[in-house]
Protein backbone atom coordinates (compact mmCIF):
# COMPACT_ATOMS: atom_id res chain seq x y z
CA UNK A 1 0.00 0.00 0.00
CA UNK A 2 1.28 3.61 -0.36
CA UNK A 3 1.08 6.48 1.88
CA UNK A 4 -0.98 9.52 1.08
CA UNK A 5 2.26 11.20 -0.27
CA UNK A 6 3.43 8.46 -2.32
CA UNK A 7 -0.17 8.44 -3.88
CA UNK A 8 0.21 12.15 -4.88
CA UNK A 9 3.52 11.89 -6.44
CA UNK A 10 2.27 9.04 -8.73
CA UNK A 11 0.00 10.46 -11.37
CA UNK A 12 -1.35 8.39 -14.48
CA UNK A 13 -2.65 10.21 -17.35
CA UNK A 14 -4.38 9.09 -20.56
CA UNK A 15 -3.12 10.74 -23.96
CA UNK A 16 -5.74 12.06 -26.57
CA UNK A 17 -6.53 9.64 -29.16
CA UNK A 18 -4.55 10.84 -32.12
CA UNK A 19 -7.76 10.53 -34.24
CA UNK A 20 -8.69 13.83 -32.08
CA UNK A 21 -5.81 15.72 -33.21
CA UNK A 22 -6.75 17.41 -36.40
CA UNK A 23 -5.24 15.63 -39.58
CA UNK A 24 -4.78 12.61 -38.27
CA UNK A 25 -8.27 11.23 -38.47
CA UNK A 26 -8.40 7.71 -39.88
CA UNK A 27 -11.06 4.98 -38.75
CA UNK A 28 -10.39 1.91 -36.83
CA UNK A 29 -8.84 -0.96 -39.02
CA UNK A 30 -8.36 1.14 -42.08
CA UNK A 31 -4.48 -0.13 -42.02
CA UNK A 32 -5.55 -3.69 -42.10
CA UNK A 33 -7.26 -3.12 -44.67
CA UNK A 34 -4.42 -1.51 -46.68
CA UNK A 35 -1.69 -4.55 -45.58
CA UNK A 36 -4.24 -7.17 -46.31
CA UNK A 37 -5.44 -5.83 -49.77
CA UNK A 38 -1.59 -5.53 -50.82
CA UNK A 39 0.19 -7.80 -53.25
CA UNK A 40 2.56 -8.56 -50.32
CA UNK A 41 0.11 -8.38 -47.53
CA UNK A 42 1.14 -6.96 -44.19
CA UNK A 43 -0.28 -6.88 -40.79
CA UNK A 44 0.94 -3.76 -38.77
CA UNK A 45 3.40 -5.54 -35.76
CA UNK A 46 0.74 -3.29 -32.91
CA UNK A 47 -1.13 -5.98 -33.48
CA UNK A 48 1.50 -8.10 -31.61
CA UNK A 49 0.31 -6.55 -28.83
CA UNK A 50 -3.07 -7.39 -26.70
CA UNK A 51 -2.56 -8.42 -23.61
CA UNK A 52 -1.83 -12.44 -23.91
CA UNK A 53 0.84 -10.81 -26.55
CA UNK A 54 2.51 -8.56 -23.43
CA UNK A 55 2.89 -11.15 -21.45
CA UNK A 56 4.36 -13.33 -24.61
CA UNK A 57 6.61 -10.94 -25.60
CA UNK A 58 7.79 -10.56 -21.64
CA UNK A 59 8.74 -14.22 -22.46
CA UNK A 60 10.32 -13.57 -25.48
CA UNK A 61 12.65 -11.47 -23.20
CA UNK A 62 13.55 -14.19 -20.98
CA UNK A 63 14.86 -17.09 -23.79
CA UNK A 64 18.11 -18.16 -24.20
CA UNK A 65 18.27 -17.02 -27.98
CA UNK A 66 16.38 -13.88 -27.61
CA UNK A 67 19.99 -12.13 -26.86
CA UNK A 68 18.67 -8.47 -27.77
CA UNK A 69 17.56 -7.80 -23.74
CA UNK A 70 20.37 -9.61 -21.68
CA UNK A 71 23.00 -7.75 -23.73
CA UNK A 72 21.11 -4.42 -23.27
CA UNK A 73 20.76 -5.02 -19.46
CA UNK A 74 24.41 -5.88 -19.59
CA UNK A 75 25.39 -2.18 -20.91
CA UNK A 76 22.98 -0.86 -18.62
CA UNK A 77 24.67 -2.34 -15.76
CA UNK A 78 28.08 -0.98 -16.81
CA UNK A 79 27.81 2.01 -17.82
CA UNK A 80 24.17 3.57 -16.26
CA UNK A 81 26.15 5.65 -13.93
CA UNK A 82 28.02 7.06 -16.38
CA UNK A 83 24.71 8.23 -18.24
CA UNK A 84 23.80 9.79 -15.18
CA UNK A 85 27.10 11.66 -14.49
CA UNK A 86 26.94 12.98 -17.94
CA UNK A 87 23.49 14.13 -18.36
CA UNK A 88 23.25 14.88 -14.25
CA UNK A 89 19.51 15.68 -12.80
CA UNK A 90 17.23 15.29 -15.81
CA UNK A 91 13.37 14.15 -16.21
CA UNK A 92 13.52 10.83 -17.54
CA UNK A 93 11.02 9.71 -20.21
CA UNK A 94 10.72 6.13 -21.05
CA UNK A 95 9.01 5.82 -24.65
CA UNK A 96 7.46 2.06 -24.43
CA UNK A 97 8.21 1.53 -20.73
CA UNK A 98 6.39 -2.04 -20.23
CA UNK A 99 7.13 -3.53 -17.41
CA UNK A 100 10.05 -1.11 -16.65
CA UNK A 101 12.29 -3.94 -15.69
CA UNK A 102 15.59 -2.98 -17.44
CA UNK A 103 14.95 0.98 -16.43
CA UNK A 104 15.52 0.10 -12.56
CA UNK A 105 19.51 -0.16 -13.79
CA UNK A 106 19.02 3.55 -15.31
CA UNK A 107 16.76 4.65 -12.45
CA UNK A 108 19.52 2.95 -9.52
CA UNK A 109 21.93 5.25 -10.87
CA UNK A 110 19.38 8.39 -11.00
CA UNK A 111 18.58 7.83 -7.87
CA UNK A 112 22.29 7.74 -6.17
CA UNK A 113 22.96 10.64 -7.49
CA UNK A 114 19.77 13.07 -6.82
CA UNK A 115 17.86 14.10 -4.24
CA UNK A 116 14.55 13.97 -6.19
CA UNK A 117 13.76 12.90 -9.30
CA UNK A 118 11.33 12.42 -12.27
CA UNK A 119 10.39 9.19 -14.49
CA UNK A 120 7.88 9.72 -16.97
CA UNK A 121 6.84 5.82 -18.47
CA UNK A 122 5.07 6.12 -21.63
CA UNK A 123 3.20 2.61 -22.59
CA UNK A 124 0.03 1.42 -24.37
CA UNK A 125 -0.66 -0.63 -21.74
CA UNK A 126 -2.19 1.43 -19.10
CA UNK A 127 -2.69 -2.26 -16.56
CA UNK A 128 1.74 -2.90 -17.47
CA UNK A 129 2.06 0.74 -16.09
CA UNK A 130 -0.10 1.32 -13.41
CA UNK A 131 1.10 -2.35 -11.92
CA UNK A 132 5.21 -1.27 -12.35
CA UNK A 133 4.20 2.73 -11.31
CA UNK A 134 3.38 1.26 -8.18
CA UNK A 135 5.81 -1.18 -7.59
CA UNK A 136 8.55 1.75 -8.37
CA UNK A 137 7.44 4.33 -6.26
CA UNK A 138 7.75 1.56 -3.58
CA UNK A 139 11.52 1.27 -4.57
CA UNK A 140 12.34 4.50 -5.04
CA UNK A 141 11.14 6.90 -2.08
CA UNK A 142 11.52 10.35 -3.84
CA UNK A 143 10.75 9.70 -7.15
CA UNK A 144 8.31 11.27 -8.70
CA UNK A 145 6.57 9.76 -11.05
CA UNK A 146 3.66 10.61 -14.20
CA UNK A 147 2.77 7.48 -16.33
CA UNK A 148 0.88 8.51 -19.84
CA UNK A 149 -1.28 5.88 -21.52
CA UNK A 150 -0.99 6.07 -24.81
CA UNK A 151 1.57 5.17 -28.32
CA UNK A 152 4.60 6.91 -28.97
CA UNK A 153 3.13 8.84 -31.43
CA UNK A 154 0.73 10.36 -28.95
CA UNK A 155 3.63 11.02 -26.53
CA UNK A 156 5.33 13.16 -28.85
CA UNK A 157 2.67 14.84 -29.81
CA UNK A 158 1.21 15.68 -26.68
CA UNK A 159 4.26 15.81 -24.18
CA UNK A 160 4.77 19.32 -22.61
CA UNK A 161 8.08 21.64 -22.13
CA UNK A 162 9.71 20.06 -18.90
CA UNK A 163 10.25 21.91 -16.02
CA UNK A 164 13.63 20.13 -14.98
CA UNK A 165 17.12 21.40 -15.50
CA UNK A 166 16.96 18.67 -18.37
CA UNK A 167 14.84 16.12 -20.12
CA UNK A 168 16.63 12.87 -21.43
CA UNK A 169 13.61 10.34 -23.63
CA UNK A 170 14.85 7.17 -23.99
CA UNK A 171 13.94 4.04 -26.57
CA UNK A 172 15.30 1.27 -25.43
CA UNK A 173 15.24 -2.30 -26.42
CA UNK A 174 15.85 -1.28 -29.98
CA UNK A 175 11.93 -0.91 -30.62
CA UNK A 176 12.79 1.48 -33.56
CA UNK A 177 14.14 -1.87 -35.53
CA UNK A 178 10.73 -2.38 -35.98
CA UNK A 179 10.49 0.86 -37.89
CA UNK A 180 10.03 1.11 -41.86
CA UNK A 181 13.33 3.39 -43.17
CA UNK A 182 10.55 6.30 -43.66
CA UNK A 183 9.16 6.06 -39.94
CA UNK A 184 12.09 5.72 -38.44
CA UNK A 185 13.68 8.91 -39.53
CA UNK A 186 10.15 10.68 -39.28
CA UNK A 187 10.41 9.63 -35.48
CA UNK A 188 13.80 11.18 -34.89
CA UNK A 189 13.12 14.00 -36.03
CA UNK A 190 9.57 13.99 -33.93
CA UNK A 191 11.94 13.24 -31.04
CA UNK A 192 14.55 15.91 -32.26
CA UNK A 193 11.47 18.81 -32.15
CA UNK A 194 10.12 17.14 -28.54
CA UNK A 195 13.76 17.70 -27.01
CA UNK A 196 15.30 21.67 -26.02
CA UNK A 197 18.73 22.47 -26.92
CA UNK A 198 21.13 20.44 -24.39
CA UNK A 199 18.18 17.65 -23.82
CA UNK A 200 19.64 13.76 -24.34
CA UNK A 201 18.07 11.17 -26.19
CA UNK A 202 19.13 7.63 -25.14
CA UNK A 203 18.84 5.25 -28.01
CA UNK A 204 18.99 1.13 -27.85
CA UNK A 205 20.13 -1.00 -31.01
CA UNK A 206 20.75 -4.08 -32.15
CA UNK A 207 23.36 -4.39 -34.33
CA UNK A 208 24.31 -6.49 -37.13
CA UNK A 209 25.98 -10.15 -36.63
CA UNK A 210 26.00 -13.65 -38.11
CA UNK A 211 22.24 -14.23 -39.79
CA UNK A 212 22.70 -17.53 -37.50
CA UNK A 213 22.68 -15.94 -34.38
CA UNK A 214 19.61 -13.43 -35.48
CA UNK A 215 17.35 -16.43 -36.99
CA UNK A 216 17.67 -18.37 -33.84
CA UNK A 217 17.05 -15.44 -31.78
CA UNK A 218 13.43 -15.24 -33.80
CA UNK A 219 12.61 -18.75 -34.21
CA UNK A 220 13.49 -19.93 -30.78
CA UNK A 221 13.23 -23.63 -29.69
CA UNK A 222 10.34 -23.25 -27.42
CA UNK A 223 8.37 -21.72 -29.93
CA UNK A 224 7.38 -18.57 -28.08
CA UNK A 225 8.12 -16.29 -30.61
CA UNK A 226 5.52 -18.26 -32.86
CA UNK A 227 2.64 -18.03 -30.08
CA UNK A 228 3.74 -15.03 -30.38
CA UNK A 229 3.19 -14.52 -34.47
CA UNK A 230 0.07 -16.52 -34.10
CA UNK A 231 -1.37 -14.45 -30.98
CA UNK A 232 -1.63 -11.16 -33.71
CA UNK A 233 -4.41 -13.24 -35.16
CA UNK A 234 -6.53 -14.00 -32.25
CA UNK A 235 -6.55 -10.66 -31.52
CA UNK A 236 -7.94 -9.53 -35.13
CA UNK A 237 -10.07 -12.31 -34.60
CA UNK A 238 -11.81 -10.46 -31.37
CA UNK A 239 -11.15 -7.29 -32.55
CA UNK A 240 -12.66 -6.85 -35.56
CA UNK A 241 -14.80 -10.40 -36.11
CA UNK A 242 -12.50 -12.38 -37.47
CA UNK A 243 -12.21 -16.31 -38.40
CA UNK A 244 -8.53 -16.96 -38.87
CA UNK A 245 -7.67 -20.16 -37.65
CA UNK A 246 -4.60 -20.42 -36.37
CA UNK A 247 -3.86 -24.19 -36.63
CA UNK A 248 -3.89 -23.39 -40.66
CA UNK A 249 -0.58 -20.87 -40.47
CA UNK A 250 2.88 -21.33 -39.51
CA UNK A 251 5.45 -18.85 -37.67
CA UNK A 252 8.72 -18.39 -39.51
CA UNK A 253 11.26 -15.81 -39.21
CA UNK A 254 13.98 -14.79 -41.98
CA UNK A 255 17.06 -12.89 -41.62
CA UNK A 256 17.11 -10.70 -45.35
CA UNK A 257 20.86 -9.73 -45.73
CA UNK A 258 20.41 -7.20 -47.91
CA UNK A 259 18.05 -5.14 -45.52
CA UNK A 260 19.51 -6.56 -42.86
CA UNK A 261 16.45 -7.05 -41.23
CA UNK A 262 14.22 -9.87 -39.99
CA UNK A 263 11.41 -10.16 -41.37
CA UNK A 264 8.67 -12.30 -39.19
CA UNK A 265 5.91 -14.26 -41.27
CA UNK A 266 2.92 -16.10 -40.49
CA UNK A 267 2.59 -18.62 -43.62
CA UNK A 268 -0.81 -20.12 -45.07
CA UNK A 269 -0.87 -24.23 -44.97
CA UNK A 270 -3.29 -23.96 -47.66
CA UNK A 271 -5.47 -22.24 -49.96
CA UNK A 272 -7.91 -20.15 -47.73
CA UNK A 273 -10.37 -17.40 -47.57
CA UNK A 274 -10.27 -15.14 -44.23
CA UNK A 275 -13.55 -13.05 -43.41
CA UNK A 276 -13.18 -10.21 -41.06
CA UNK A 277 -16.31 -8.59 -40.96
CA UNK A 278 -16.26 -5.54 -39.23
CA UNK A 279 -14.27 -4.46 -41.58
CA UNK A 280 -16.23 -6.05 -44.52
CA UNK A 281 -12.90 -7.16 -45.66
CA UNK A 282 -12.60 -10.86 -47.49
CA UNK A 283 -9.12 -11.82 -48.10
CA UNK A 284 -7.87 -14.97 -50.30
CA UNK A 285 -4.80 -16.42 -49.09
CA UNK A 286 -2.85 -18.75 -51.58
CA UNK A 287 -1.27 -22.20 -50.03
CA UNK A 288 1.92 -20.94 -48.77
CA UNK A 289 1.01 -17.54 -49.16
CA UNK A 290 3.04 -14.99 -46.62
CA UNK A 291 1.55 -12.15 -44.70
CA UNK A 292 4.45 -10.09 -42.94
CA UNK A 293 4.53 -9.49 -39.60
CA UNK A 294 7.01 -7.52 -38.37
CA UNK A 295 10.57 -6.32 -39.64
CA UNK A 296 13.12 -5.89 -36.95
CA UNK A 297 15.89 -3.44 -38.56
CA UNK A 298 19.72 -4.67 -37.40
CA UNK A 299 21.90 -1.62 -37.23
CA UNK A 300 25.34 -0.05 -37.51
CA UNK A 301 26.76 2.16 -34.90
CA UNK A 302 28.62 4.84 -37.73
CA UNK A 303 25.38 5.40 -39.83
CA UNK A 304 23.37 5.44 -37.07
CA UNK A 305 25.90 8.10 -35.80
CA UNK A 306 25.34 9.97 -38.87
CA UNK A 307 21.74 9.73 -39.01
CA UNK A 308 21.15 10.84 -35.82
CA UNK A 309 24.03 13.60 -36.14
CA UNK A 310 21.76 14.79 -39.25
CA UNK A 311 18.52 15.52 -37.33
CA UNK A 312 20.83 17.32 -34.66
CA UNK A 313 20.72 14.58 -31.96
CA UNK A 314 24.55 14.88 -31.61
CA UNK A 315 25.80 11.79 -29.89
CA UNK A 316 27.86 11.88 -27.22
CA UNK A 317 29.04 8.50 -26.54
CA UNK A 318 28.36 5.14 -27.60
CA UNK A 319 27.99 2.25 -25.30
CA UNK A 320 28.27 -1.18 -26.12
CA UNK A 321 29.01 -4.79 -24.66
CA UNK A 322 32.00 -7.00 -24.93
CA UNK A 323 30.88 -8.89 -28.38
CA UNK A 324 29.54 -5.52 -30.08
CA UNK A 325 25.83 -7.13 -30.14
CA UNK A 326 23.91 -3.78 -29.08
CA UNK A 327 24.56 -0.47 -28.40
CA UNK A 328 23.28 2.39 -26.50
CA UNK A 329 23.67 5.60 -28.15
CA UNK A 330 23.59 8.81 -25.82
CA UNK A 331 22.87 12.37 -27.81
CA UNK A 332 22.47 15.67 -26.78
CA UNK A 333 19.93 18.02 -29.04
CA UNK A 334 21.76 20.92 -30.15
CA UNK A 335 18.99 22.85 -31.11
C1 LIG B 1 9.88 -5.08 -29.63
N1 LIG B 1 10.92 -5.46 -30.58
C2 LIG B 1 12.13 -4.67 -30.38
C3 LIG B 1 11.17 -6.89 -30.68
C4 LIG B 1 12.27 -7.17 -31.74
O1 LIG B 1 13.21 -7.89 -31.41
O2 LIG B 1 12.19 -6.64 -32.84
C5 LIG B 1 9.90 -7.65 -31.04
C6 LIG B 1 10.10 -9.11 -31.24
N2 LIG B 1 9.62 -9.82 -32.22
C7 LIG B 1 9.96 -11.06 -32.08
N3 LIG B 1 10.72 -11.19 -31.03
C8 LIG B 1 10.80 -9.98 -30.46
Amino acid sequence: MLTQLQTEQLKIEYLQPLEKVKGLERSLGQDIKEGLTQCQKKIPSKYFYDDHGSQLFEQICELPEYYPTRTEASILRDYAEEIAQITGICELVELGSGSSTKTRLLLDAYDQQNEVFKYMPIDVSAGILRESAIQLKQDYSSLQIQGLVGTYDQALTQLIPSSWPARMIFFLGSSVGNFSETDYENFLSKIAQVLERGDYFLLGIDLQKPKAIIEAAYNDSQGVTANFNLNMLEHLNREFQGNFDVNFFKHKAIYNEKKQQIEMYLISDKAQEITLKQLDLKVELKKDERILTEISRKFDVETTKHLLAAKKLNPVKVFTDKNNWFALILCQASQ
